[in-house]
């Protein structure tokens, strides 16, 4: 007898949509069927539900270390707890590395963090913030061997940074080695000389956040970075891509036949400029960089879905409490803009929120929203067809959703530990229901089922897409 079918299912893939019986065995489907006779140690009827592969959040931060005194408010085992109760079940938070370490070791360390720690399985983007020859020539090399197949690099945030030259060195590293390179793409230059501007005139408040980071930042950088691609002949992924301008600029150069991918997050959806204007210091729950733009913005965002410009969809959870001096309130409440931690939270709400905009909303396809979500986060990042879909021989994570609902979202029904979230109030029209990892059911009926340590870390293998 095998341990699981799922009765009458409306099985949405990236491409298809069908309904059948999904049969579960020893973590993996089994069978996709019609009418199926077989019998299972348990069966849940899901007729009339839609039933999509577990997401795949491409990223997010959870117990990142930091240099300023601020303490993410998430680790592994709320972030993990967080995103299985919106319906994810495989995250990818970063592992960073500061200049003058060892990328071997801070993987280590991040493991640490990790081991015993997660509901659902993860992988890690190790970050490149020190392109030394040893860490480009020798360390990238042999991680990719062992199955760290994608690193984030950054063209902002002093710490960070990589200039143009230490790019290209990067660039040129990674593509012998076929790795996936993401880039956070703002110049950094330029928000600075901004920033100090703004000071200079007594602007401090969380609003002047958006000010000091303006679209012609993002854009900039992002055009500067298609060069280096071009020029290293390595294809790159904008993670949390925002403006307009870098839109059209990466959509251009995709139309060139360029292997430019690209990465949008609920925050440019669904967050505006004008939340960063709240009193009391409410604007800084909403600084994240790039910054939310305007409505009109928000418009070219769903079309980059729409027209396949954006492969994927992440939340780029970033949890930094509210209230305490471990969070936006490091200084107290007239923390600077240059001081507050950068980051939103938002592993939980982020297939609901696009799920019922997109989808429910008509904005996108079924299959659309299965495959920025779930199939391409799986396929860039190489853990597909093990995960990302729903097909046989794949990891059973399998999400029934609820749908017809009216549901306000609040932070106080949310599963992370960060005390707010950006989108407080705002309704949804769907929820999952039933969340199942490799075959175990982590969250029925709103409740905690699954087992903290059961989420395995991943190998990922090499890209297809950097082929
Ligand atoms: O503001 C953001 N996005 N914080 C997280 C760090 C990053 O750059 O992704
Ligand atoms: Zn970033
Ligand atoms: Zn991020």
């Amino acid at each position: 007898m095998i341990d699981l079918i799922i009765k009458n299912a409306k099985v949405a893939t990236a491409s298809d949509l069908f309904i059948c019986d999904i049969g579960v065995d020893k973590e993996k489907i089994v069978f996709l069927e019609k009418n199926s006779s077989k019998v299972a140690k348990r069966t849940i009827d899901a007729k009339n539900q839609y039933v999509l592969p577990g997401g795949v959040d491409g990223h997010c931060h959870l117990d990142q270390r930091t240099k300023d005194g601020t303490e993410m408010s998430d680790n592994f085992e709320s972030g993990s707890r967080s995103a299985a109760f919106g319906g994810t079940t495989t995250i990818m938070p970063f592992a960073i590395q500061f200049k003058g370490e060892s990328l071997r070791k801070i993987i280590d360390e991040y493991h640490t963090r990790a081991n015993d720690q997660s509901y659902i399985d993860y992988t890690f983007h190790p970050i490149i913030s020190d392109a030394s020859s040893k860490v480009i020539g020798q360390e990238l090399p042999a991680m990719v061997k062992d199955g760290y197949t994608h690193f984030k690099i950054y063209m902002t945030y002093e710490d960070l940074q990589l200039n143009d030259r230490e790019i290209l060195d990067t660039l040129e590293a990674a593509g012998r080695e076929k790795a996936v390179v993401m880039i956070h793409a703002e110049n950094y230059e330029c928000l600075k000389w901004l920033t100090e501007k703004l000071e200079a005139e007594g602007k401090t408040d969380p609003v002047h956040h958006s000010d000091s980071r303006p679209g012609v930042v993002e854009s900039e950088a992002t055009n500067r970075a298609i060069a280096l691609s071009r020029i290293t002949k390595t294809p790159i992924l904008f993670v949390h891509v925002s403006d307009r301008e870098a839109i059209e600029t990466i959509r251009n150069a995709q139309n060139k036949g360029y292997k430019i991918y690209a990465e949008t997050c609920p925050q440019y959806l669904f967050l505006k400029r004008d939340d960063l204007k709240k009193g009391n210091f409410e604007g800084a729950k909403y600084i994240c960089s790039p910054p939310p733009r305007d409505p009109e913005n928000q418009k070219y965002v769903w079309n980059g879905i729409q027209n396949g410009t954006f492969d994927i969809l992440s939340s780029d959870h970033a949890p930094f409490n509210f209230k305490g001096d471990k969070g936006k309130m490091i200084n107290g409440d007239k923390t600077p803009f240059k001081n507050i931690p950068n980051g939103v939270p938002g592993l939980e709400t982020r297939l609901p929120l696009l799920f019922s905009e997109g989808v429910l909303g008509k904005k996108i396809s079924i299959n659309k929203f299965v495959e920025v979500t779930s199939t391409n986060p799986a396929k860039i990042y190489g853990l597909y067809p093990k995960k990302g879909t729903i097909s046989i021989g794949s990891d059973a994570d399998i999400v029934i959703w609820d749908t017809g609902l009216e549901k306000k979202i609040k932070n106080s029904d949310l599963h992370h530990d960060t005390d707010y979230t950006p989108y407080e109030g705002m309704t949804v029209k769907c929820w999952p229901g039933t969340v199942i990892s490799r075959g175990n059911v982590v969250v029925e009926n709103g409740k905690l089922l699954g087992k903290k340590g059961f989420g395995k870390f991943l190998k990922s293998e090499i890209s297809n897409y950097v082929y």
